[in-house]
């Protein structure tokens, strides 16, 4: 774990150790941390507000859940990820956000589990490989998920993911992923399942596709920020089967 001390709070999170559940999950948006823990939380608390990264713990189900923000990208999504694993001792992390597609039978409102994440970042690095890691989701997570999303009858798709450090691109070739077999872009699953393999913990990102790259396919404002139930469901329910 490097030559971090495991106090807490730690220098981006003001929660007390304890304040934080076992399973947290991660929108991007802090906006929306709020909005599901209004929405879906029982007894939701505000355990953080640093740099108005809002945090809070509740109960879905009965079940200990915190929602707090990741913040847009890698480097973000790295810092309280690593916090919460390594300095909170929260063993899964389920990342609710969205996903560009590529992917001609992954349509906008569907739903993405990504089994993998691919990268251009060079997060990785850290670690001094002798060759290329392959993020992947926690099984665990993932099966849970896809029970989930099948009790619910959500669509889905479960694939390969992108994780770009870059929403613009001075030459646009990311579709060059698709030939792959990777279904869609977004910029923090992979420095999430990094930081989890690391930690020996739990991360899964669920997505919902919010824009077509070939279609070009849209959804509005609004509908990102109040309208993602399916996906939110998906990994509430996710938490309370990972908790039994
Ligand atoms: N690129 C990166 N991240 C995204 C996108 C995208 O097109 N859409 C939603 N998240």
């Amino acid at each position: 774990m490097g030559e971090h001390k495991t106090t807490t709070p730690t220098p981006h999170i003001a929660a007390k150790f304890g304040e934080i559940a076992k399973t947290v999950l991660m929108p991007g948006d802090p906006l929306r941390s709020k909005m599901i823990a209004e929405t879906f939380l029982s007894d939701a608390k505000l355990v953080n507000n640093v740099r108005g990264v809002q945090g809070y713990t509740g109960t879905y189900k009965g079940v200990p859940v915190t929602v707090m923000a990741s913040g847009m990208g890698m480097p973000s999504m790295g810092i309280y990820s690593y916090e919460l694993f390594n300095f909170y001792d929260v063993d899964n992390i389920i990342r609710v956000g969205t996903a560009g597609s590529f992917h001609r039978d992954v349509r906008v409102r569907d739903v993405v589990l990504a089994e993998g994440a691919c990268t251009d970042s060079n997060y990785a690095a850290q670690y001094a490989l002798p060759g290329t890691f392959a993020p992947v989701a926690s099984y665990r997570l993932l099966s849970a998920a896809v029970g989930a999303a099948d009790e619910l009858g959500v669509r889905y798709h479960v694939g390969n993911v992108v994780s770009s450090d870059r929403f613009y691109n001075d030459v646009e070739n990311s579709l060059d992923w698709a030939k792959m077999g990777v279904l869609a872009v977004e910029m923090e699953a992979a420095a999430l399942y990094m930081n989890a393999a690391r930690a020996e913990k739990h991360a899964l990102a669920v997505c919902t596709v919010s824009d077509h790259l070939v279609t070009g396919e849209d959804t509005t404002v609004e509908e990102r920020q109040n309208s993602f139930t399916s996906m939110m469901k998906i990994a509430l329910e996710t938490a309370v089967r990972v908790s039994e």
